[in-house]
């Protein structure tokens, strides 16, 4: 029995009219759903069997029946939107906001160890009556070493430790030079430190970078000696590292006459030897001296009525032995997880 266009129309009434009470009972936008693809989807919707049936029917009523089928196509889509807009507008508000919940943490950033130990370094200079000097990181070589008593041809100059700029000057290798720009700006009695960084041509190891923070310190006045030099250090040491042992070594230095180093007793290993003690022990903190007569004549001040000492501290390895980090590298890792830790 061949399908006859009657039939079809039929049908067609009889499936709009049972999707159009479907829609009306749909719920929830989940039900709707299910209505629609069930009905006028494009791969599962029962709509779709009515267009296969179309060659089948004799040419002269496809016509109706196509138009028939556009109309029943038009008037379910249309009470599916409204069917999905009534549901979405009587959908709950959201639940009101709940003030007693925790907040989410937020990562607040903290300071670099290097930077806490200068801060601290700074901190206990300004108790002492020291205030804070600075000066370029790019130098004339004058002030880098000529100035500072470095015999032409000193070894220090030479192109394996410094580096130098194109079209003269270099980058500082000390924060000495700032001992005399201050000299040069302001008359004694000075008491300056001078935090900065300063660059080198050297190895990158445990305890070695190529850029590195440095503190000078410089007090100049009259009658000023080797034990106000001491006793300061001393005092120093004794505020920032506790019961900590330290020791002075003669040294040398073209600006200071006489020199010393001062070491302090390992706290990574205790003293019994590691590798950033470099199995001594001891960790050099500063270098330190009596201010070269020449040095002050050099930047304008009359040797022969004042006198001064200085010293040069290494922040980076103070930090070592105060945090307790075993390489100095984790200081220019940017290693978050490292950095954390120290986070106030
Ligand atoms: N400038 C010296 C250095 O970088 C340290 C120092 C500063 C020594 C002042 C003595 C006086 O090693």
């Amino acid at each position: 029995m061949s399908t006859t266009s009657a039939d079809l129309l039929a049908r067609l009434d009889a499936f709009r009219d049972a999707t159009l009470a479907q829609l009306e009972a749909a719920a929830s936008l989940e039900a709707l759903e299910a209505v629609r693809t069930a009905s006028v989807g494009r791969t599962r919707g029962a709509l779709n069997d009515f267009k296969t049936q179309l060659p089948q029917l004799p040419a002269p009523e496809r016509p109706a029946f196509g138009a028939k089928f556009n109309a029943v196509k038009v008037v379910l889509e249309h009470a599916i939107e409204e069917r999905h807009a009534a549901l979405t507008a009587s959908r709950p508000a959201p639940a009101a906001l709940d003030l007693s919940m925790p907040a989410r943490r937020q990562w607040r950033g903290g300071k670099h160890p290097v930077t806490l130990v200068m801060e601290e370094i700074e901190s206990i200079f300004r108790d002492l009556g020291f205030t804070i000097a600075t000066g370029p990181e790019a130098e004339h070589e004058w002030y880098n070493f000529g100035a500072l008593n470095f015999p032409p041809h000193h070894p220090a100059m030479d192109m394996h430790d410094t580096l130098y700029l194109e079209g003269g000057g270099l980058l500082r290798t000390h924060t000495s030079p700032v001992q005399i720009r201050t000299l040069q700006s302001y008359p004694p009695p000075i008491r300056i430190i001078a935090p900065g960084n300063v660059f080198r041509r050297d190895f990158f190891d445990a305890s070695h970078a190529p850029m590195f923070a440095q503190i000078e310190g410089m007090a100049v006045d009259e009658g000023i000696s080797f034990v106000d030099l001491k006793a300061t250090l001393a005092n120093f040491a004794n505020r920032f590292f506790g019961q900590t042992i330290t020791r002075f070594r003669p040294s040398f230095f073209p600006f200071t006459e006489p020199s010393a180093e001062m070491d302090v007793a390992c706290r990574i290993c205790n003293g019994s030897g590691c590798a950033t003690c470099k199995q001594t022990g001891w960790v050099e903190i500063l270098g330190c001296g009596m201010m070269h007569p020449n040095v002050l004549e050099a930047a304008g001040v009359d040797s022969e009525r004042y006198s001064g000492w200085a010293f040069g501290m290494g922040p980076g390895r103070m930090a070592l032995q105060r945090f307790g980090i075993p390489d100095i590298r984790l200081e220019y890792d940017s290693d978050i997880a490292f950095l954390e830790q120290f986070a106030q």
